[in-house]
């Protein structure tokens, strides 16, 4: 399943994510990845494996076309200076001389550079160095931010949305300016949520795996994802969430699994260089 960004470009549906692996190990998961039929590959300058990543997408043997790229500008390289270095060091790693899809990584508000990085942003797009513009933890006052000097509304918000943490009104205004919402750690990192009874019950009746249910419940939601997994078998069956749908009342007793607690990384204070 693609969808369309604002840029036109086509974006799968489901990517596959690549944090915390690295070296060797990032390379065979990725070429794996690809094999199985993932053709978005989620990295960042900061996750240290844009080199492996590279590496598999050469060993892939596939067209660059056929596969969708995202990679994320580092806290450190953020600044009208610093921004285009920062692209041009994460395509030296890869190997590319595009990526389909360049994120902010955070916001970074008290730093005050998120606004020029994303102006330097949109000219290396209309360099073609970027086939789309987008952010990723960004609250809709950023988002507000950047479209004001730019013009250019972000393709892509990639935020932390699961079960735990539904984020209905965020996704609701972010998705509101026609920027697609793509979840990050969808499976929240193994906290238990995928055995919860909610989960499981749903997983049952449809005869799929609670990660499954909690990857189609995003889908439904019209949120896109980047799972991650090291494991072969769930890698496989995170791609495979199509020959399903779930009822509106099964959405709902996912999205009324809400911890009601906050991220533990809260975009409007959270600092990663
Ligand atoms: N933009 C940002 O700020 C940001 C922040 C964090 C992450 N990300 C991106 O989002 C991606 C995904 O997030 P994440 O890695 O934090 O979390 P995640 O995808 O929600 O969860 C990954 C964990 O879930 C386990 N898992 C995966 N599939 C499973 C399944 N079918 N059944 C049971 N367990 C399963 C994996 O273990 P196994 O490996 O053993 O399967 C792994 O430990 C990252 O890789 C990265 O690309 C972005």
């Amino acid at each position: 399943m693609k969808i369309t960004l604002n840029s036109g470009a086509e974006m799968p549906a489901l990517g596959y994510g690549t944090y915390p692996l690295k070296g060797r190990a990032a390379t065979d998961a990725v070429l794996r990845a690809l094999e199985l039929g993932y053709r978005l590959i989620d990295t960042a300058a900061s996750y240290g494996n844009e080199d492996a990543v590279g590496a598999a997408l050469r060993e892939s043997g596939l067209p660059r076309a056929e596969v969708f790229v995202t990679t994320k500008l580092r806290g450190s390289d953020q600044g009208r200076d610093s921004t285009r270095p920062g692209l041009e060091a994460s395509l030296t790693r890869l190997g590319l001389d595009h990526v389909d899809l360049y994120l902010i990584h955070w916001p970074m508000p008290a730093v005050g550079r998120y606004v020029e990085s994303y102006e330097e942003m949109v000219r290396l797009q209309q360099e073609g160095l970027i086939r789309s513009v987008g952010v990723s933890n960004f609250l809709p006052e950023h988002l507000d931010a950047v479209v004001a000097a730019t013009g250019v509304q972000p393709a892509v918000d990639q935020l932390q949305v699961s079960p735990s943490f539904p984020r209905t009104g965020l996704v609701d205004a972010v998705r509101r300016t026609g920027t697609v919402v793509q979840a990050w750690s969808p499976l929240e990192r193994n906290t238990g949520i995928l055995d919860h009874g909610v989960v499981t019950q749903i997983a049952a009746r449809h005869g799929v795996t609670g990660a499954q249910v909690v990857l189609r419940w995003l889908l439904e939601r019209g949120i896109t994802a980047v799972p991650h997994s090291g494991n072969p078998e769930r890698q496989r069956l995170n791609l495979d969430v199509e020959g399903f749908t779930l009822s509106p009342d099964e959405v709902a007793a996912i999205t009324a699994l809400d911890s009601g607690r906050s991220p533990k990384q809260d975009p409007a204070t959270w600092e990663e260089f």
